[in-house]
């Protein structure tokens, strides 16, 4: 339960007018940033400028607009690298660290197409992942296994949504090569302990993979304190555009990784009969980059340290509060997941009595409230938690306490319209 005063703090929001889609469209309720943020007029205006002042083919002209292009997107690197806490011993961000691809799903698959090279993964090996895990966390893994005859292994949760100490234990043992696990879950929105998963995997012999797209965009992720490896998230969810993501992984994991997709622009030389690859992290960027993507994610990143990611972070566990004791409120509505809001990063699964979540949200869009509701690309957890489907809010931190209202307001008409009272 809120207090008085922390109500007050989320009565209105100071940063919508920073997003052209919702100050001009004040109508929208838009709960649904666990799927995809809206992006500050900083990054669209970013995105404008890259093309109308830097746009040229990064890294292969030698004139200066592409100079500059390929300038831009090393210098989002280093930026990308300093908001993640991946920087040396003296502080000097590692550039280098940052491997761009399209998306988190994107830099998940390099990493299960390349990793069981470098761990040599065979019959009897174990990869280790959680049955929280989203679709782009457990597929890729699936495959992996079937061509190369390890085991997939399941961390499962107990009662209150945790994978508990015992659990980890049990599950990754000697066996296993690879763990791979979501910093938070898309559907509960629990943080998972990643840095006691990563030192059981360490002590194990096994490289840790984490997916932290619902973490980065919310939480002041560290690399280092997570102890991970390899750490795969998007920069759509964190206001930045769609279609550009990032793997960040350990200078010398990389470079013993071989690439994932080959052609352009990714080696040093090439022959008749084979190739010389380019350093990291040109060794896994074949073709054209997205040079205005990662110039507008660049611009993304100073918008949000402009606000202080510690201070968005407070502000969205007050709004996961509220949220969750609204829908509490709500005789009709199960939380699936803790009932205790400051547990949830962003996201809330709920399911309303008797309703199928595919009409609590089209129901919901006739009151212009944005949320999603089905499996949402986590099937295997749903069925361990024995739903096929739930509603899903989630907020960030331009929301307020009047969409939170909206949306309670429109699940007691979506209750209405089924039982007339
Ligand atoms: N992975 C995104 C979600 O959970 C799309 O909605």
């Amino acid at each position: 339960m809120l207090t008085a005063e922390q109500l007050v703090r989320i009565e209105q929001s100071p940063y919508k007018a920073d997003f052209p889609l919702l100050a001009k469209n004040p109508e929208i309720i838009f709960l649904d940033s666990a799927a995809t943020s809206q992006r500050p007029e900083a990054v669209l205006a970013a995105e404008r400028t890259f093309y109308e002042t830097m746009n040229a083919n990064p890294l292969r002209g030698l004139y200066r607009l592409s100079v500059e292009a390929t300038a831009s997107i090393e210098e989002a690197r280093k930026h990308i690298a300093a908001f993640i806490g991946a920087v040396d011993a003296q502080g000097k961000p590692q550039g280098s660290e940052i491997v761009f691809t399209r998306n988190a799903s994107e830099s998940l698959n390099l990493a299960a197409r390349t990793l069981p090279q470098v761990v040599d993964l065979g019959p009897g090996d174990d990869v280790v992942i959680s049955i929280m895990e989203h679709h782009s966390n457990i597929i890729p893994w699936q495959q992996v296994c079937a061509a190369t005859g390890a085991n997939l292994v399941y961390l499962r949760l107990n009662d209150d949504y945790q994978i508990t100490p015992e659990e980890i234990e049990a599950k990754i043992g000697p066996a296993a090569k690879i763990v791979s696990v979501t910093h938070v879950s898309n559907v509960l929105g629990v943080e998972n302990d990643i840095a006691a998963i990563a030192a059981r995997a360490h002590e194990m012999g096994a490289l840790m993979v984490v997916d932290g797209a619902q973490s980065v965009p919310h939480l002041a992720v560290d690399v280092r304190e997570l102890g991970c490896d390899l750490l795969a998230f998007s920069a759509h969810k964190m206001g930045g555009p769609m279609g550009i993501g990032v793997l960040w992984g350990k200078a010398e994991l990389l470079d013993a990784m071989p690439p994932f997709l080959t052609g352009g622009e990714m080696i040093d030389s090439v022959t008749e009969t084979g190739a010389v690859w380019a350093p990291v992290p040109q060794k896994f960027e074949a073709g054209t980059q997205d040079a205005a993507g990662s110039y507008a994610f660049d611009a993304a990143l100073t918008y949000l340290e402009s606000l202080g990611m510690p201070a968005l972070e407070e502000r969205e566990r007050l709004l996961a509060t509220y949220l969750t004791d609204e829908l509490q409120a709500l005789g009709f509505v199960k939380i699936v997941g803790p009932v205790d809001g400051s547990r949830h990063v962003g996201a809330v699964s709920f399911t309303v009595d008797g309703i199928h979540p595919h009409d609590v949200a089209s129901i919901l869009d006739m009151s212009n409230v944005c949320i999603r509701a089905g499996h949402h690309c986590a099937q295997p957890l749903l069925a361990y938690l024995g739903e096929s489907s739930t509603c899903r809010a989630s907020v960030a931190f331009y929301n307020d306490k009047s969409d939170i209202d909206a949306l309670v307001e429109g699940l007691k008409t979506v209750w209405q319209v089924f039982n007339g009272n």
